[in-house]
């Protein structure tokens, strides 16, 4: 069923997909793997072959339970009263952090063991063990998920945590944007597609996880 099958049987084998949200959304494709299954090697591939912000989704009800607040309302300053996006209601940004065994938390080592330790988190999520386990701000950033996931927002954060879910893994999805290394500008869906192709990755658009999985 256009990819939505096979891109939740490659998050099933810990393998990244491709999600391209929409054209009349972000318009980006994010390489995006479920977080448990990030090694460096993985880290690498965003930074070289993705180019965007890494960043960590997790489900409404683990950010709950561990108190993860929107980064928009924890900070208090002003620029963060007016929160005007042209694309969506809100950023899905929430803190910044680190696993507390980390030495600088941004090489490819470190970045990777914050990454799956967030998943393990993810699974049984617990807010004295997340507290004594990680440190804010750190080098990944945490998105939080809209509380009814699709049916409240249709971000690269709620697609690929449907995703997750179909595959049976943890609330914890990984999501990179790719970037046009010749522009700067967000990758074009055939240039992703062909990138996907390439590597023998799959290549879904978010209609398509919306349709199947919202
Ligand atoms: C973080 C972002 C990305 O767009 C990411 O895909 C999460 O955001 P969204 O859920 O809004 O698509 O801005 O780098
Ligand atoms: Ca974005
Ligand atoms: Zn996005």
């Amino acid at each position: 069923a256009e990819g939505v099958a096979d891109a939740v049987a490659a998050f099933g084998r810990g393998e990244p997909v491709l999600i391209h949200d929409a054209a009349d959304r972000e318009g980006e494709t994010d390489l995006v793997y479920p977080a448990g299954a990030v090694m460096p090697e993985a880290v690498a591939r965003m930074r070289n072959d993705a180019g965007g912000l890494v960043c960590v989704a997790l489900s409404d009800a683990v950010a709950d339970r561990l108190d993860l607040p929107f980064m928009q309302e924890a900070l208090d300053h002003p620029t963060s009263a007016d929160h005007d996006l042209a694309y969506d209601e809100r950023s899905s940004f929430s803190l910044t952090v680190n696993h507390r065994d980390t030495f600088t938390g941004i090489t490819d080592e470190d970045r990777s063991l914050t990454i799956r330790e967030l998943a393990a988190v993810a699974a049984d999520p617990d807010p004295a063990v997340f507290t004594e386990q990680f440190r804010a701000p750190g080098h990944v950033h945490l998105l939080r998920a809209a509380p009814g996931l699709l049916a409240d927002r249709m971000g690269h954060t709620e697609l690929g945590l449907a995703l997750a879910a179909a595959a049976d893994q943890p609330p914890a999805v990984v999501v990179c944007e790719m970037l046009d290394d010749e522009t700067g500008a967000a990758l074009p869906p055939a240039a992703a597609r062909a990138y996907a192709d390439r590597e023998g990755l799959t290549y879904v658009e978010g209609a398509s996880i919306v349709d199947h999985l919202g």
